[in-house]
């Protein structure tokens, strides 16, 4: 039998993380040898973690909230798009080095492309400038996108995403920003759905897509977020945030255990189904 690789999820908190779900099911369908787990770590043990680990004979981590940025800085070599992002989310050990990329942004556009077809849109939007944000408007740079306006609540923030992509402008959430939108995600955790006052903004927000638009939302729970609901009414596409999880964990499956997972939807059918009853 090969030597098992066995890889696993770190952050604070960890209990909520659909990421061993996912891993195990693709390793399951593949038959492989191997295991992948969670570590909830504060963020002074992020670094003795990640190298008792690679003692462990780990193949890598992924990371999540809080690590993303310090686990960049704790690696020995950086992916150009991880570098961008100014965020890692997979790690893997080779030789007692850490390699960080980022694969958030890869499950952002790619899901995004599955489900709406297209990969050009005239105008997009971007609804928040966290660190989901950055791996989107990283993203958007890449794509064929005629322009981008990033609307957040602290300009500040949302001029250091700006400078990801040279066609975007920033703006508030009161200023007129949102003619012809065929593109708008929201990054905030306005999606959540529990503030009146966000609620509100988010329909203002959503009303701007034109007949026909995208609206995704990285929320998943829940799974039709109020942002999704009020843009379906108008007519749009919507994507909620289970397809973009799924999908940055395919390209991390893949650094770990060697091969891509031979059918990711299957496991987001299920999740789907889950979330949705
Ligand atoms: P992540 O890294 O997961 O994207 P984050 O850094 O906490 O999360 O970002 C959350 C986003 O939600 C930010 O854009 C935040 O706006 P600010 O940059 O102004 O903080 C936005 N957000 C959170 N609560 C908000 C609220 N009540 N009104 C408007 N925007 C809000």
């Amino acid at each position: 039998m090969s030597k098992p690789l066995h890889a696993a999820v770190i952050g604070r908190p960890i209990s909520h993380s659909l990421s061993p779900r996912i891993h195990q099911s693709w390793l399951d369908d593949a038959g492989l040898h191997g295991f992948y787990t969670s570590f909830d770590l504060a963020p002074e043990d992020l670094a003795d973690g990640l190298h008792a680990l690679m003692k462990l004979g780990f193949a890598g981590v992924n990371i999540t909230i809080p690590h993303k940025e310090k686990a960049l800085q704790l690696a020995d070599e950086i992916s150009p798009r991880a570098a961008a992002v100014g965020a890692a989310n997979t790690l893997t050990f080779q030789n007692d080095k850490i390699f960080a990329d980022n694969t958030d942004v890869h499950g952002f556009a790619h899901y995004l492309k599955i489900v709406s077809g297209r990969s050009s849109y005239d105008h997009a939007v971007v609804l928040g400038a966290g660190g989901a944000s950055r791996a989107i408007m990283h993203a958007l740079a890449q794509m064929n996108v005629g322009k981008i306006t990033i609307v957040n609540r602290t300009i500040t923030r949302a001029e250091e995403v700006a400078a990801l992509a040279p066609i975007s402008k920033v703006s508030s959430w009161e200023e007129a920003w949102g003619d012809d939108v065929d593109l708008m995600v929201n990054t905030t955790s306005l999606g959540l759905g529990q503030d009146a006052d966000g609620n509100k903004a988010l329909e203002k927000a959503a009303g701007q897509l034109i007949k026909g638009g995208v609206a995704m939302d990285i929320v998943y729970k829940p799974i039709k977020t109020h942002f999704l609901e009020q843009a379906e009414y108008r007519g749009a596409i919507t994507i909620d945030g289970l397809g973009m999880l799924v999908h940055q964990a395919a390209p991390a499956f893949e650094a770990f255990y060697g091969q891509p997972p031979s059918n990711p939807d299957k496991i987001l059918r299920q999740l789907l189904g889950e979330f949705s009853s």
